[in-house]
Parts: C-alpha cells; structure tokens; sequence
C-alpha cells in the first residue's frame, strides 16, 4: 500500500496521533484505508495482519486500540455483553486512555467507542460529530458515524454529517474521492436520486474500484425499478468491485434484487449459489449473513422454493440469536431460523429478546424493542404460521416506524413486501382491499416494478373472485 502516512504526515494533517511509531501510524492508516475500501489488502494480511503489525509496532497505541476494537463493534456480529474478548478489550482500552497524554480528539474516540458498546449509539454518534466540527478530515470518526447513523436509520444525519465537512475534503487528502461516495449514499437515502448518481459517477471517474460508489449507484436502480441500467450497470463494472471483499456479496445482492423485480428467480438464484452463499460462508459478517437470509425470504416470498439453502445459513445466524445487538440483525436471524424450521433457535430468539428488554437501560436498540421489535418479529412467526390477519395486525401500525431499526430503503423493503404479502394472503376482504392500497401507493411512487405489476394481477384476481 502506497504512501501511508507516518507520524509526521498525521500530524501535519492536524491529525496527531499519540504514539512515536511510524510503523504504527502506517498500520493505523492501513487499517482504515481497508476499512474506507471495503477491501482487505492481502499484502498486509488483511485486517487481521495489519492490526497484528500495529500492535507489535506499538502495543500501547491508542488509536490503534480504537480503530481495532471500533471495527468489530460497527461489524455488530459481536455484543460486548457476551463477548468477554471483545469486552476486555474495550477495557484495555479505556486503561490505556487514563493512563497517557492524549490530544482531546483521541480522548473523544474512546468515550464514543464506550458508548457505542453501551448500546447508546444516537450519542456515539453526537461525539464523532463533535470530534468532526474540530477536525472535518478524520475519516474514521466520519466512517464510523456513517455508518451508525445508517444503523439508527437517521438518513438525513447521515448525509449531513458529510455535508458540513464536505467542503474541507481536498483532492491532495488521501482517499477523498471516497468522501463523494460516501455523500452520495446519504443523498440517495433521502431521494435526491440525480445528485447522488452524479457524485457517484465523480468518484468513480477518479477511481472505478470505489466499491461504495458502485453501490449507491445500484441503489439509485433499484429505487427507480430501473432493471435495465441496473442489470447492465453491476455487470459492466463488476471486475472494478468484486475484489471488495467486505462489500461485494452486497453488490451481488443488489444485483439479484434486479432478477427478483423481473420475476427471473433462476437468474437470482444462480448468483446466490455462485457469489452469495459462499461469500456469505467464507466471511461469517453480518452484512453478508443479512443479505443471505434476505434474499432467500424474498424469494420464498415470490413463491420459489429455495430448497435446503437456509440450512446452511441457519448455521451461521443461530449463533447470534442470543446477541440482541440490533432489531435490523434479529429479524433477519429470525427469518433464517424461520426457513430452517429450527423451531429452538427461533425460541431462543424470542425468550433471550423478552429478556434483555427487561433492564435495557440506556440501550437504544433495546428501547426499541416493545414498540417494534416485538411486533416486527411477531409479525414474521405468525406469518410463518398462515396467521395472516395478526401478522398484518402486527406490521400495519408500525410501517412508518421501521425505519428506525435501520438499514437501507432497499433492505427495509422486505417488511413491507411481508405486509402485501400477509394483507393478499388474508381471508378479511378489508385486507385484501388494504394490499391493493398498498400495492397502488408503491406503484406511485416507485413505477414500472414488475413486482408491484405482479402482485397487483394478484388483487386484481382476488376481485374478480370476490
Ligand atoms: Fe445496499
């Protein structure tokens, strides 16, 4: 990795950095130039090797306890409240804080990373922002808060917290053709669909590999239901991104997404076999294991038979079924406990959820648990078990809240494709009126899906019934 910057480069980008290692200071930005990327960098190891080099360049580096420990609380595959590692090493961390000098930004790392193990990410989040109005061009406070915002489902924050440091990102700062990529993901959440592709398209004329880019493009698609630039866009560019390990299961998800709009399941099933799966089996994280277990519930939704896959998948999500870290991952872990008819684990889901929301103290996702969580996972077993009319009963109040538990419009999509579903499925004439409502509020805003096309053929057939 070319020009990674030492001691000297940190501190003359007003970045300081507590340690008198250069090698640490290149490992620290070697870490979060992977982590920026979306690609680990085989010369170094990857992630794993880097951060095996920066502790044995300087074992006591702050910012490298920060940086480490900070990637596997966003990765949300590890809950500090079970993890006894990943709680020591949060600890560590926090003894190590007290006991050097430190500049008040690194300070401001710590109390956000402790706060984010705390659950108490909306105010995780206030403290990158407050380290940002200082210091606009740290890029890992930046990285970190997008990334949570897009945990907290806080679309707008997201694409403001790049807004106001935007103007400070030159094009001689390394990696600012990210921060364009970045910016564009926010606008698309918040449908400014033409500046986000034209932002996207900026950074990816300076560097077609911008794996994130790509997929704030593939996103503008799929809000639009534009299967044809969306289908030639993932396949055009696919060399540039697919060796972005970290994000190109994702990219391949979308892509299937575009197969499932046009009813062509085989396609969307071979790029599941080919690249999702066994990404998703070779990587374990939860990005990827979220995407397995959606694309196989899609696609059972559209009435396929996705055969034993979830068995495999089951196998990886049954393991965090205890971690409650966020609704988004636990509705998704349901669903795949759901299709593997793994009747424990999904009990063990609910009871352990029941559980911890008993004390959830100042958790934030645990306070989200009683009034939509409980409800969101609910409306998935009763659905399961032909209960229709509940499982509506259940979605319908709280479809304008769930952007709450996060993730993209695309993913959260799947709870309103369950609603449609579970509404055409009820044997109540005033849900099968409410699909078609439904059905036609999608259309309107989201037009020319041939899903929506098809499952309103469904209503129309239902009508003619009745
Ligand atoms: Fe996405």
């Amino acid at each position: 990795m070319a020009h990674l910057r030492d001691c000297k480069a940190w501190q003359d980008a007003g970045l300081l950095l507590s340690t008198t290692s250069n090698e640490a200071c290149k490992m620290y930005d070697a870490a979060l130039t992977q982590y920026v990327t979306w690609k680990n960098d085989n010369s170094l190891g990857g992630l794993e090797g880097t951060f095996s080099k920066l502790q044995a360049a300087d074992p006591n580096f702050l910012m490298g306890h920060v940086i480490a420990n900070g990637l596997v609380l966003i990765g949300t595959g590890s809950s500090p409240r079970l993890d006894r590692k990943l709680d020591g090493a949060i600890k560590k961390m926090v003894a190590l804080s007290q006991s050097q000098p430190l500049t008040e930004r690194e300070k401001l790392h710590v109390s956000a990373l402790e706060l984010f193990a705390n659950g108490q990410l909306p105010k995780a989040c206030d403290t990158w922002d407050q380290i940002l109005q200082n210091h606009p061009t740290d890029l890992l406070a930046l990285k970190f808060a997008h990334d949570t915002y897009f945990y907290l489902g806080h679309q707008t924050q997201m694409r403001d917290s790049i807004a106001r440091v935007y103007p400070y990102w030159t094009p001689d700062i390394p990696l600012s053709s990210y921060l364009k990529g970045m910016y564009s993901f926010g606008l698309m959440e918040t449908n400014f669909f033409d500046r986000a592709e034209k932002l996207a398209y900026e950074a990816l004329a300076i560097n077609q590999t911008d794996a994130w880019s790509v997929h704030t493009i593939a996103h503008v698609n799929e809000m639009k239901a534009d299967l044809k630039s969306g289908l030639s866009f993932m396949k055009q560019t696919e060399n540039n991104w697919k060796d972005s390990d970290m994000l190109a299961c994702h990219n391949y998800w979308h892509w299937a997404l575009y197969f499932i709009e046009k009813g062509d399941y085989e396609a969307a099933l071979t790029i599941y076999d080919t690249h999702i799966a066994p990404r998703c089996q070779f990587s374990g994280t939860m990005l990827d294991v979220v995407d397995n277990c959606s694309m196989l519930y899609r696609l059972q939704l559209e009435g396929l038979n996705v055969g034993d896959r979830w068995k495999a998948v089951n196998q990886l999500t049954k393991k965090h079924a205890k971690d409650h870290i966020l609704v988004f991952n636990d509705a998704h872990i349901l669903m795949s406990s759901l299709g593997a008819q793994d009747h424990k684990t999904t009990d063990e889901l609910l009871a352990t959820l029941h559980e911890v929301t008993q004390a959830p103290d100042e958790d934030h996702e645990l306070n989200l648990v009683p009034k939509l969580g409980l409800p969101l996972l609910k409306a998935f077993v009763e659905f399961d078990n032909g209960n229709y009319d509940k499982a509506v009963e259940l979605l319908y109040p709280i479809r304008y809240q769930i952007v709450e538990i996060g993730g993209s419009n695309a993913q959260r999509d799947i709870f309103a494709q369950l609603l449609i579903h579970a509404a055409l499925k009820c044997k109540s004439k005033a849900n099968q009126k409410l699909a078609r409502c439904l059905l036609l509020e999608r259309d309107e805003l989201r037009p020319n899906s041939p899903l929506t096309e098809r499952l309103l053929r469904k209503t129309t057939a239902l009508h003619a019934l009745g």
